[in-house]
């Protein structure tokens, strides 16, 4: 990719709305900002004096962590808001939170909210950057950038790759968010899924589909697992793990039928014997799914370093 490494994006809100220039731009910067990071060498005042506020109201491990560490390792001071402790708990409205946040003038908000297009929201009531660190199952952009550094790094293009994105990708984010880039960036995609996880609805129409592992697994080049969303499920629909493992979990055997090099991703939190096999989640050759996780952190020192630029 030659391109400058000028742009300017306010908001990261979600993969639908950027350009596929903004997405290489993106990538570049990190691909850069890995290698600096790497050698030590990476601006770590280039943020000082900037206060970002970390605002999760949902669960979260690697994505929260990772922000701050992004914010720390550029110099910007973070104040974690505390969903738990807020004034929500007392019965302010998330409208009013947003206000008063607004009157401190923070230079970044970060937020995660399962109601869907909820940072559209905060963008509308806040004069800050916003960044969105996902929302329902629509969008999860920081996470499709790192999955997409992850892919540049391992097989070093997109285009032309041919990718399976597999399980539950009715209610997934990192789905929705991965389709939009995977598409705009040229990747072949593929869903394998049960029926009754299967979307029928736009971005995914343009996709091959598949119901069965073993079909859908042939001559792919990277396997993206998903955890099962049971947060956003009827307790019904997938009554026994064991059986779910049996038909659409990733083991050695199936990971065979993909091409002899295809590397496994999962955006985590694994659920091991459900999606996914142990073999598979710890083979040192094919599953990049720790190096993912670390990708996370040049990826998102960039889009901080982007928004606030
Ligand atoms: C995902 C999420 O929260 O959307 N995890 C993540 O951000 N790494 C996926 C999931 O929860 O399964």
């Amino acid at each position: 990719m030659a391109i400058s490494l000028v742009m300017t994006i306010k908001h990261l809100l979600d993969i639908e709305t950027l350009e596929k220039h903004d997405i290489e731009m993106l990538l570049e910067k990190g691909l850069k900002m890995d290698a600096d990071l790497q050698a030590g060498q990476h601006d770590k005042a280039r943020l000082k004096g900037r206060i970002i506020l970390n605002m999760f109201f949902e669960n979260s491990t690697r994505t929260r962590i990772s922000f701050e560490m992004a914010a720390l390792r550029l110099g910007a001071s973070v104040i974690n808001w505390d969903n738990s402790s807020s004034s929500t708990k007392k019965g302010e409205s998330l409208t009013d939170t947003l206000r008063c946040v607004n009157a401190y003038s923070p230079d970044c908000i970060i937020v995660r909210h399962s109601e869907f297009k909820a940072p559209y929201t905060v963008k509308r009531l806040v004069e800050t950057s916003v960044v969105n660190a996902g929302d329902s199952y629509r969008a999860h952009p920081s996470q499709a950038l790192l999955d997409a550094l992850t892919l540049l790094k391992e097989k070093g293009k997109i285009e032309g790759l041919t990718i399976a994105i597999c399980g539950d990708v009715t209610h997934s984010r990192v789905a929705s968010d991965n389709f939009h880039l995977l598409h705009k960036m040229g990747a072949n995609v593929r869903v394998i899924a049960p029926e009754f996880l299967m979307p029928k609805k736009r971005p995914y129409d343009n996709f091959e589909t598949f119901t069965s592992m073993e079909k859908g697994l042939d001559g792919c080049d990277a396997v993206m697992m998903l955890r099962n969303q049971k947060e956003r499920m009827e307790k019904s629909d997938i009554p026994d793990d064991a059986e779910y493992f049996r038909t659409f979990g990733l083991t050695p055997e199936r990971l065979e039928i993909a091409k002899k090099d295809a590397i496994v991703m999962h955006p985590g939190p694994m659920n091991r014997g459900v999606e996914i096999a142990d073999a598979v989640a710890d083979d040192p050759y094919r599953s990049v799914i720790f190096k993912q996780m670390a990708n996370g952190l040049p990826m998102r020192m960039v889009i901080l370093d982007s928004v606030m630029e």
